[in-house]
């Protein structure tokens, strides 16, 4: 299944994460593809608010990981892009991550593609002039 959405705002950007989430509130495997400042952190955003999380979401980018909890559900936000290869991703206990019932959301996935189980859901976010387009395969 295939959907292709116009966000034309932030908020809208957010609105869409909010969206996709209902589908996987019981875990799922989220990859976020799209150039550096497409939206991939703000479409998160969106869907982290919308589940109840009420701590800042914050941009992965420095701590590669950021970790929420909320009734039954672990939530990990990964950005990979300064991960070089799997070894460096085996060092952060990457494999610990994935195993029981999380919901995993993954900026940079192709950096490690071969290296990760298939996603239950891949979201790509590319420029438009009017905002930006999103492509959810699911
Ligand atoms: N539809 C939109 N129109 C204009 N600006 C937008 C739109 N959606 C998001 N933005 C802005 O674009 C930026 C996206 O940044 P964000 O950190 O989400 O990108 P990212 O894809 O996670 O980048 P990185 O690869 O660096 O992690 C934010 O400043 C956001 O407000
Ligand atoms: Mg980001």
């Amino acid at each position: 299944l295939t959907q292709k959405l116009l966000a034309r705002t932030t908020p809208e950007l957010e609105a869409i994460g909010a969206k996709v989430v209902e589908s996987y509130k019981t875990g799922g495997l989220i990859f976020l593809q799209g150039e550096l400042g497409a939206g991939k952190t703000t479409l998160v955003r969106g869907a982290l608010q919308s589940l109840g999380i009420t701590k800042p979401v914050k941009s992965p980018t420095y701590t590669i990981v950021e970790t929420y909890n909320i009734a039954n559900l672990t939530i990990q936000h990964f950005d990979l892009y300064r991960i070089s290869n799997m070894e460096e991703l085996e060092l952060i206990g990457f494999r610990d991550y994935l195993t029981g019932y999380s919901l995993i959301f993954i900026e940079w996935p192709e950096i490690v593609q071969n290296f990760l189980p298939k996603a239950n859901c891949k979201i790509k976010i590319d420029y438009h002039p009017e905002g930006r387009e999103i492509i959810i395969y699911a």
